[in-house]
């Protein structure tokens, strides 16, 4: 278990993702996920239409808890559109898309869904440029746990220790106290991915992390998710192949999207060696 990801006991307080202080029947708390089947994500079928185009064509796939997913396709496959069903933003037609065996994603509005644990980071980093790199992450932990840390001292001992920790996983610490604003783009898109880790999602959504960033950097992103792995489960959206290979090793799972389903799904070898993957995406 990775401590950076571990929650303080007293964050709970007893308050769970809608804002009420027990639970219903539904299990909502980020801690209380039920994950005993295996998957932390379930989609099934899930279907979404734009003025009859099909983006999202009886989409299934699941990811078990602890995994890094990597999803690969050609552009329009429908990969952005996914993480936009998962996080509320888009509404499927049909289909089902579960976190754990019991929350059902469908139901629930995309700030509730933010704080259950999903955590995602589009393509273009957004950090408070004016605001130092330390105190991104401090503010990141306030705005999406509500009015409760506000309610607490300004920056509280566990607060800073956390900072501290999510500097050095993130290999920041030496420009703790830069502006956000006079990052390169690679160490604006760790610090993004930092910020997640403040709110300790237990599921992030990656979308195209490594796109524009230097060879260099994009191997320290690998290493940065590959240090996550087994704490946060992760759903890595990209189309560079070495960050691909860098994050699915030899034996982790890729998945193939095309035309708003699964083409193919196994190690990088396996998709690689796929004559349908081949002519739809990797030999163009
Ligand atoms: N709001 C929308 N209205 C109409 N069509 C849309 C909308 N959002 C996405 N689409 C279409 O759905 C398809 C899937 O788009 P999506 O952005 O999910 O693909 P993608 O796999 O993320 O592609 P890329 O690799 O280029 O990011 C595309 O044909 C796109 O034009
Ligand atoms: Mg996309």
């Amino acid at each position: 278990m990775n401590p950076y990801l571990t929650r303080d006991k007293d964050d709970d307080e007893g308050t769970n993702a809608s804002g009420s202080t027990t639970g219903l029947g539904h299990i909502l708390r980020p801690g209380e996920i039920d994950v005993s089947h295996g998957p932390i994500l379930y989609l099934e079928d899930v279907t979404v239409s734009f003025d009859g185009f099909k983006a999202l064509n009886k989409l299934t796939l699941s990811i078990d808890e602890g995994e890094l997913r990597c999803i690969i396709g050609p552009n329009g496959a429908g990969k952005t559109t996914m993480m936009d069903v998962i996080t509320g933003k888009t509404r499927c037609q049909t289909g089902k898309v579960f976190l754990g065996q019991t929350i059902d994603l469908r139901r629930m509005d995309e700030p509730s869904i933010a704080r259950i644990g999903i955590g995602r980071k589009f393509q273009k980093p957004t950090v408070f440029a004016s605001h130092p790199v330390w105190e991104n992450l401090e503010l990141a932990m306030k705005t999406d746990k509500g009015w409760w840390p506000s309610l607490r001292s300004r920056f509280t001992r566990p607060a800073q220790a956390r900072v501290e920790e999510i500097l050095s996983l993130l290999n920041l610490e030496q420009d703790a106290f830069r502006l956000a604003g006079d990052l390169s783009h690679g160490q604006k898109q760790r610090l993004e991915i930092g910020m997640l880790l403040m709110q300790q999602p237990r599921l992030l959504l990656l979308d195209e992390p490594a796109a524009g960033i230097t060879d260099e950097e994009t191997m320290e992103l690998a290493a940065l998710l590959n240090g996550l792995r087994g704490s946060c489960s992760m759903m890595v959206v990209e189309h560079d192949m070495d960050f691909v290979g860098a994050l699915a090793g030899d034996t982790g799972k890729v998945t193939v999207m095309a035309e708003g389903s699964v083409l193919a799904e196994g190690t990088l070898d396996t998709v690689r060696a796929n004559d349908t993957v081949i002519e739809s995406y990797l030999g163009r």
